[in-house]
């Protein structure tokens, strides 16, 4: 199989090992970017699992089978941590990976439960996210294991994920269906809404707009990147380089690819290379 230039299996998780994130996709990619503006030394190994996208709409069982799958790519590079950046996966399957893996699993869950603690002010919040997210309940249970006062209304929201990946994020249809899917919550009295998909900050201007300013939007990659950085260090494990690299492992390049990287990452997404993982 093809590999990127710059990592190597061979490094073993020390601190000059790349840190490892998977997602189902390339939405993970707004992930990477919050982590290169937090860790710009840390170099980054991604796998986005384009093939098999989205998992949102599949099973339990299935979407942490696929998480494994991931994983293990990301363990064969040498990585030395792993962000679980996809919200259906870390909803499924973030547990038994942590319990698993040989190195320290990040997944975007708890940060996001702290990020809407310190967002709302009468302790009533909202996460969207896919119906896989949703059906877990992990955020539910996040937010009740960091702040058990505050109340959880969870619901999904799938259709913004193909708009976010057909570009379409603002305008009338992005707009009709924000308030189809949020105008409840404003009644319902809530003042802070977590983006529970990967997909989901490319929205974030149409869901604010739909939510109207009583309603904070609360987006879980800086916060997930403030984690990363905290693990690292606690383990002696951060980057001395200045400047990481970063290498896009896809399971299928799309045609659109380099578009729709540039719209999640905010930038060209360096070395691309396929692989297959699974069966
Ligand atoms: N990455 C997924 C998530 O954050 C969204 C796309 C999918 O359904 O796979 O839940």
């Amino acid at each position: 199989m093809a590999t990127c230039r710059d990592t190597s299996p061979a490094s073993g998780p020390g601190a000059a090992a790349p840190v490892g994130v998977f997602d189902s996709g390339i939405g993970g990619l707004t992930v990477v970017r919050a982590l290169r503006a937090r860790l710009p030394g840390e170099s980054i190994v991604y796998f986005g699992d384009t093939a098999r996208v989205p998992y949102g709409t599949k099973s339990a069982e299935t979407i942490t089978r696929f998480a494994g799958e991931c994983a293990g790519f990301l363990l064969d590079r040498g990585v030395k941590l792993i962000v679980v950046a996809c919200h259906s996966a870390a909803s499924v399957a973030l547990a038994e990976l942590a319990r698993r893996l040989p190195v320290p699993v990040v997944g975007v869950l708890e940060p996001g439960a702290r990020a809407l603690a310190r967002a709302t002010r009468r302790n009533r919040v909202a996460v969207i996210g896919t119906r896989a997210t949703v059906l877990a309940g992990a955020y539910e249970r996040a937010v009740r294991e960091h702040s058990p006062g505050i109340e959880v209304l969870a619901r999904p929201a799938p259709l913004f994920v193909p708009l976010a990946e057909e570009g379409w994020v603002e305008g009338e249809v992005p707009e009709l269906v924000a308030h189809r899917y949020l105008d409840g919550f404003r009644e319902e009295g809530v003042d802070a809404l977590l983006l529970g998909c990967t997909h989901f900050p490319l929205l974030a201007g149409v869901i604010a707009a739909a939510l109207g300013p009583g309603v904070r939007v609360v987006d879980s990659a800086e916060e997930t990147a403030a984690e990363v950085a905290t693990v690292l260090a606690g383990r002696g494990l951060a980057a001395a380089a200045s400047a990481g690299r970063l290498c896009c492992y896809l399971s299928d390049i799309p045609p659109s690819f380099e578009a729709l990287a540039a719209r999640f990452l905010g930038g060209p997404p360096g070395e691309v290379v396929r692989a297959s993982v699974g069966r």
